[in-house]
């Protein structure tokens, strides 16, 4: 595998931002951005006020600019059908959001009350549904059966991955390799698909699996971070509830890791954690919350979350070599530089 030395890049000497990278695609990205709410049509109002309080209360919009970094990466012109696909994912990756937060009972994303906050759980789980439903209606537009396969077969597999966690949920016995069949469907399939929609769109089946590898590796220390931060980060930067995780009894890879270093060490800590995992009773919440800092685990997320990086940008080794290709690596970089 070749490996990619930032120096090449203009942008090298600097470390990048987000909107260094945003802006690589600036035209495609703003189309797309508009696109996202713009190709509702409901003529349902209660759906179409939901969708936009999610929408336009931001996001960062990451899986639809990978979609165009990989479209501009195999092609340097802007294409329409890049753009509405990236849009298409996001509205995707949104309606997983508006569900993931009924389940988790989260009440804040994106700095603003969740959709099951400000409406109720019914309601958000209905509106995501039509998100799913409207996505797919798009898709077929396309009509490429090949990019409707992929779709298809991702969603199942984003479905899985949630229900996977929530059987997990309460389960002191999850394993790491557990943990990563349930972020492999639930967060790396979309990053999958939204670097594998790009290169069908372009007749680049050829560089699928590189794709397909730099999709899931990145997905992976993506969502590993997130878990990271989850006991680590600060919840006003983030716009979403901390801590939650462990409130839930969710075994995330920080508990899954604390669990197993304090088994060996100390006995009565590992008690107390697996009792909270186990029930999701943690009157003791902070006290908890700083056991699983303290036994080791955060350093050992962020080791694996960057070898996952490592893997991802061993992947683009073989793609073409350009300045977009430049920026997927960047993105990756950036990711990984949550970590301080
Ligand atoms: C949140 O994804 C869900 C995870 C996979 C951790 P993002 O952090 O990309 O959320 P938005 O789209 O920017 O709000
Ligand atoms: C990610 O899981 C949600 C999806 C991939 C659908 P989390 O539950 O960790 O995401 P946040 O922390 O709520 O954003
Ligand atoms: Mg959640
Ligand atoms: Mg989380």
């Amino acid at each position: 595998m070749t490996s990619i030395s930032l120096a090449s890049s203009d942008l090298a000497s600097q470390a990048p931002n987000y909107t260094d990278i945003q802006s690589i695609v600036a035209h495609d990205f703003d189309i797309m951005d508009e696109q996202v709410f713009g190709s509702l049509n409901s003529k349902v109002q209660l759906v179409m006020s939901v969708s936009k309080h999610v929408i336009d209360a931001g996001g960062k919009r990451m899986r639809p600019l990978i979609t165009l970094l990989c479209a501009r990466m195999f092609n340097d012109a802007p294409s329409e059908q890049a753009m509405h696909l990236a849009a298409i994912t996001e509205m995707l990756h949104t309606a997983t959001l508006v569900h993931d937060d009924v389940i988790d009972e989260s009440g804040q994303r994106r700095g603003k009350p969740t959709a099951n906050a400000t409406w109720d759980n019914a309601t958000a789980v209905l509106v995501g549904d039509y998100l799913i439903a409207r996505a797919f209606n798009l898709l077929v537009g396309f009509q490429s059966l090949e990019l409707l396969k992929l779709f298809s077969d991702g969603t199942c597999d984003i479905a899985e991955g949630e229900v996977l966690q929530l059987q997990h949920q309460h389960n002191p016995a999850a394993t790491e390799t557990d943990y990563l069949n349930i972020i492999d469907g639930k967060t790396s399939r979309l990053f999958m698909m939204a670097t594998q929609g790009a290169a069908i769109l372009q007749g680049q089946e050829q560089h699928l699996q590189a794709l397909a590898d730099f999709g899931q590796h990145f997905g992976n220390a993506f969502q590993i971070i997130d878990d990271v931060l989850d006991y680590s980060g600060d919840s006003e930067l983030m716009g979403k509830n901390l801590g939650d995780d462990l409130s839930e009894g969710k075994p995330t890879l920080p508990t899954i890791k604390a669990l197993e270093l304090l088994k060996n060490s100390d006995k009565q800590d590992y008690e107390q954690l697996r009792i909270a995992v186990q029930t999701g009773k943690t009157p003791n919440a902070e006290q908890l919350i700083e056991l699983v800092r303290s036994s080791g685990a955060l350093d050992y997320c962020k080791q694996r979350a960057l070898e996952e990086t490592r893997l991802a940008q061993q992947a683009l080794g073989s793609l073409p070599d350009n300045r977009y290709r430049q920026g997927l690596y960047q993105l990756t970089e950036l990711a990984s530089a949550r970590l301080v």
